[in-house]
């Protein structure tokens, strides 16, 4: 891990991200936080939750939101994290990432909100009725950071500017209460190759759960037929697989499959050109396919045992709960009388 950048700030290395359940999870967000996670959890103390309070800034179906809220449990369980390693829990759980997302409101300048590409790209043309939640969601996300004091998120590309707000939220609340060091200014883990799925469909938008072509994305509840089918139908170009990276710089297609091909291998994509340049996609595809199969498959079944059993991922999610209730509390203790409130 790099070292993190508050000069005096002087805690321990702490990682924590989370997940919304807000559908099904796909290769994205796997390859772009899972995978990260299960790593991560053996380098730091490492806090990864279920993202509930920011799901319901778009609608939710109550009883769908309780569902997919296991189902994200179960797949962290599924990709490798360990309840016994990581705290796991539901957002909403701890009423310390709300209290703290207040006070950050009044830290946060509006102008700094208004730049946020992902409200833009999520309110789209209709701003007016996007909800109030929807505007103020990267100030949550940084007290989720900054309550358990995280120096370590790993996230895929497209939040990289919500955890870059974080810092700056940051050091306004050191500076504004006088309290050099007190928050860490955190570091967003989103490099390698990974970090930036796109669409199978178009490569010029990223893999996301909104999409409404399914055939866009590898879900991981698809199974072995519906991941090779989706690879077999992925757009692609006419041309042979080039020798470097570099060539592949206008074929977002060929580009795409290459970086999805390295991630799920553990290769860097020059590695994996030096296996198949000169191939063509009728080649190259089938060879995607067997190892997404190879490498997802194990996973998707995990999955399905862990959901087979919603009392003991309960049983998980409420340990969690209050493991990180006992790290939030006392931050948020702390920041109540740095701001001045009445109280101990
Ligand atoms: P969410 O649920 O939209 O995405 C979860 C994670 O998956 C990554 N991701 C991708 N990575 C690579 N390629 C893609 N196509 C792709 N699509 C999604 C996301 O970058 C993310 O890491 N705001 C967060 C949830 C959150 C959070 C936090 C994260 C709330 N509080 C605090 C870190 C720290 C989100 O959008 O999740």
């Amino acid at each position: 891990m790099t070292e993190q950048t508050s000069p005096a700030y002087a805690g321990p290395a702490r990682v924590l991200s989370g997940v919304k359940p807000t559908g099904d999870l796909h290769l994205g967000n796997y390859l772009g936080a899972l995978v990260k996670f299960t790593r991560m959890q053996h380098e730091a103390e490492t806090f990864i939750f279920v993202a509930d309070l920011h799901a319901i800034t778009e609608w939710q179906e109550p009883a769908k939101l309780t569902a997919q809220t296991r189902e994200i449990a179960a797949a962290y369980l599924a990709a490798g994290l360990d309840p016994k390693i990581a705290t796991i829990f539901p957002q909403s759980a701890v009423t310390e990432h709300a209290e703290l997302a207040w006070i950050f409101n009044c830290v946060a300048r509006v102008g700094w909100l208004d730049r946020m590409t992902q409200f833009k790209d999520k309110s789209g043309k209709n701003k007016e009725k996007a909800s109030v939640g929807l505007y103020t969601y990267p100030v949550l996300q940084a007290a989720d950071i900054l309550l358990y004091k995280a120096t370590h998120v790993p996230v895929g590309d497209d939040q990289k500017q919500h955890v870059e707000l974080t810092r700056d939220i940051a050091a306004k609340f050191n500076h504004d209460f006088d309290a050099p060091g007190y928050f860490p200014l955190p570091e967003p883990i989103h490099q390698g190759v990974g970090a930036r799925i796109m669409s199978l469909r178009d490569a010029s938008e990223k893999m996301s759960k909104s999409n409404p072509s399914d055939a866009a994305r590898i879900n991981l509840t698809d199974d072995a037929d519906a991941v090779a089918q989706k690879i077999r139908k992925a757009k692609t170009d006419a041309l042979p697989l080039p020798e470097t990276p570099d060539e592949l710089k206008d074929r977002p297609e060929a580009q795409n499959l290459i970086g999805i091909y390295a991630a799920l291998d553990g290769r860097t994509a020059a590695e994996v050109l030096t296996e198949f340049a000169g191939q063509g996609f009728g080649a190259f595809k089938p060879k995607l396919a067997d190892l997404a199969v190879a490498k997802l498959g194990p996973v998707t079944e995990a999955m399905r045992g862990f959901m087979a059993d919603p009392a003991e991922i309960d049983r998980i999610l409420a340990a969690g709960a209050e493991r990180a209730r006992e790290v939030a509390a006392p931050t948020l203790r702390q920041v109540k009388k740095l701001v001045g409130f009445w109280g101990d």
